[in-house]
């Protein structure tokens, strides 16, 4: 007997439970089939979760059953009953079961390897466990919104195609801009440092572009960065409203997503410690830890992910490094008063081995200084005017800070590569699918 099309009102899986004893509808992907005895057991899988489904010789649709693979999409009505040996507790006795769309030989079986899976990227992202990131992610993205709305930010938006560099040039993606050169953009920095003029304080989520010829863990070519930019705002302020902004973002992350966490076998005690104030640890004390550690680093460097792997080992909640050298620093941060040889900034580090999730500082104001710096660092301030003007007309003390959202993301789900928080990771090797 064929099935006929489902005319009532599908819920999901989750909801389902709720309704033990009664008469649903189902649809979603097939997780696993197979057949015993003359009976099929489907584990049907949707956004919400996952539910056996039991279809028994004579329903509706069973032969179709008998032929259907892996992944293919399907409804099916039938009664919720509680079963603690079903997978989550629950299991569908079915009434009527319809393939909606065919799958063939599904390409991802067991233990494929890495290559595989990023070669099927497009399929593997329906894997339960890529799911549970996704929704971790999306949540993030939507606390990052409400922790800036909350505080009287105006959200705007930055140009993805640019024509100076703010983060240095060895990471520029060019771009061929109708026979001029231009580049993806690293960061907002300079066009967030003209709109603080018109807003004062505004934040932007968006992404941003690095050719780093790194193979690490932790490199995307192209990541989601949620900058903050606030006029009248020293160094101090940029701290406190870091550390505010991190601790909310992962307190939202483990009061919605408490379930998708422990699905990923995240320790939440971690996670619960991160409250203000974190730490503030001088580049200087910084590198006493590392000698500490028995690592010889050099005085005025910027700090790889060996050091930074070691130097977040000894931590068990995000901290601070401050006031870094000049030199392995951006232009346009500020020099420090007390020390010219280091600068008003911070990066912000994950604990647990993981690394730089924050970059910020207190802008250069001075004129003059800029310019100096641009020079220094290899640039043309020609190539800068328009950035200079915000200097000439009325500037103010300000500061800001960009986060990476996939190292946030990372380390708050603990994965070992930064490409699984990610649906279609960039990489230096990969631009496909
Ligand atoms: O430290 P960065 O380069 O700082 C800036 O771009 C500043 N203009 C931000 C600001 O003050 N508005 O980048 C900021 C953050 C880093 O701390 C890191 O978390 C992330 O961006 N990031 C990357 N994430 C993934 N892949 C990459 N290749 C990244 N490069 C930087
Ligand atoms: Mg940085």
């Amino acid at each position: 007997m064929k099935a006929k099309k489902e005319t009532g009102k599908f819920i999901s899986i989750e909801e389902s439970r709720k309704n033990v004893g009664k008469k649903v509808n189902l649809r979603g992907w097939v997780y696993r089939i197979r057949e015993s005895k003359g009976i099929i057991f489907l584990v049907l899988r949707d956004s919400s979760g996952i539910m056996q489904c039991v279809i028994k010789e004579g329903i509706p649709g069973f032969g179709d059953a008998q032929k259907t693979l892996n992944e293919a999409s399907v409804e099916l009505s039938g009664r919720v009953i509680k079963d603690d040996r079903a997978p989550e507790g629950f299991e569908l006795k079915a009434e009527g079961f319809r393939v909606v769309g065919p799958a063939e030989d599904f390409p991802i079986k067991k233990d494929q390897s890495t290559e595989l899976l990023l070669d099927h990227r497009h399929l593997w992202i329906r894997s339960r466990r890529l799911t549970q990131i996704f929704k971790i992610r999306s949540e993030l993205f939507g606390a990052i919104d409400s922790f800036f709305r909350g505080r009287g930010f105006y959200e705007i938006q930055s140009p993805s195609i640019t024509s100076s560099a703010c983060e240095g040039g060895s990471t520029l993606f060019e771009v061929d801009y109708f026979g001029s050169k231009s580049y993806l953009t690293q960061s907002w920095q300079l066009y967030a440092e003209a709109m603080i003029a018109s807003l004062e304080k505004i934040y932007c989520i968006a992404p941003s572009f690095r050719a780093e010829k790194s193979r690490t863990r932790r490199h995307l070519a192209e990541y989601w960065h949620a900058e903050a930019e606030m006029a009248w705002m020293d160094m101090d302020e940029n701290l406190k409203l870091q550390e505010e902004f991190i601790s909310f973002l992962v307190q939202e992350i483990l009061k919605k997503r408490k379930k998708e966490l422990e699905f990923l076998g995240r320790d939440l005690k971690i996670l619960e410690k991160v409250k203000p104030p974190f730490e503030r640890v001088t580049y200087d004390e910084a590198l006493e830890i590392l000698k500490k550690k028995g690592i010889k680093f050099q005085w005025g460097e910027d700090f790889g992910i060996d050091e930074e792997k070691v130097l977040t080992s000894q931590f068990d909640k995000p901290f601070f490094v401050v006031n870094y050298p000049r030199k392995a620093k951006a232009f346009y941060m500020k020099v420090n008063p007390e020390n010219p040889k280091t600068v008003l900034c911070a990066d912000m580090f994950a604990p647990e081995g993981y690394g730089e999730i924050t970059g910020g500082s207190e802008r250069e104001t001075g004129l003059k200084e800029l310019v100096k710096r641009i020079k220094a660092g290899g640039g043309n301030p020609r190539d800068y005017q328009w950035y200079l003007d915000t200097r000439r007309f009325g500037s103010v003390p300000h500061s800001g800070f960009g986060l990476g959202v996939e190292r946030l993301l990372m380390w708050i789900c603990k994965l070992d590569h930064i490409r699984d928080t990610i649906a279609f990771p960039r990489t230096i090797n990969r631009v496909y699918p």
